[in-house]
């Protein structure tokens, strides 16, 4: 019988071989004592770790592979993992939107009413989830963009996220053309947010900010208002083509 300690523990049970796990020359040995049952002494325990493992009939044997992480450099360069080759981006701008274009996004019509006339822009780079507290969400803008130094006037934009069944409207609101709006409905808020009907969000929102990135402008919008169609599909722009989003798994 071994000393116990208050809670009947053996003295030189469990705290004994932790202590012996943190002694590296140890370390093989606490190993085997913590698989062996209490009642084996430490040398039968080593012995057992040295013997071969037995398998059951039928089992496969087991291999312990390293988890290799993916890694930046080109892949050869390290004996090769799953990674796709990298290529320098260097000047190729066709590449980088060929690349930015596999990114799925939403697309907004960020539009009001400035000056009596109906002004709209197209973003498939709106996003939320910027800030829930201020509420605030952003897209980026081109710095070329006709539209946006009068819209971004206006008290409020309005902000429709666009359904599925808003493939020809967008086209036509991003087109550059007399009346952007002809024939989509559309409601003008009071104080001149003009919302796409029948698109799943709505949004009324003011400027908070604009920070220049490149040949863009990043507009943060504050959110004042809100409405949701939840039973409304968003459009999905990916790979330079209008989507529609389906659930992953098909129910059984
Ligand atoms: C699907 C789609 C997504 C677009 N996303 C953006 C965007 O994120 N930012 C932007 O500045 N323009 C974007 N555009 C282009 C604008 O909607 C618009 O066509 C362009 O700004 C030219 O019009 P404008 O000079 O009146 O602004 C997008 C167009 C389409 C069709």
């Amino acid at each position: 019988m071994g000393r116990r300690g208050p809670r009947g523990a053996r003295a030189g049970g469990l705290r004994g071989r932790r202590r012996r796990a943190r002694d590296p020359a140890r370390r093989g040995l606490a190993r085997a004592a913590v698989r062996a049952p209490l009642r084996d002494g430490p040398r039968a325990a080593a012995r057992r770790a040295r013997a071969p493992r037995r398998r059951l009939p039928g089992a496969r044997p087991v291999t312990r592979r390293k988890h290799r992480l993916p890694s930046l450099e080109p892949s050869g360069s390290d004996g090769g993992g799953p990674v796709t080759r990298l290529t320098e981006l260097g000047d190729d701008a066709a590449a980088l939107r060929r690349t930015f274009a596999l990114f799925p996004s939403g697309v907004a019509a960020i539009a009001a009413e400035v000056d009596g006339v109906r002004r709209v822009l197209v973003a498939s780079s709106f996003q939320v989830g910027i800030s829930a507290d201020p509420p605030l969400v952003l897209f980026a803008v081109q710095r070329t963009s006709e539209s946006w130094p009068v819209l971004r006037r206006a008290e409020r934009l309005g902000v429709s996220v666009l359904g599925e069944a808003h493939e020809d409207a967008c086209r036509q609101l991003a087109a550059r053309e007399p009346d952007r709006f002809a024939g989509i409905p559309v409601t003008r808020t009071a104080r001149g947010a003009v919302l796409v009907d029948g698109a799943p969000v709505h949004l009324e929102c003011s400027v908070e900010g604009e920070t220049p990135a490149g040949d863009h402008d990043l507009v943060l919008l504050r959110v004042h208002a809100l409405a949701t169609d939840p039973a409304a599909s968003p459009l999905v722009f990916h790979g330079s083509t209008f989507r529609r989003l389906e659930p992953a798994r098909t129910a059984a």
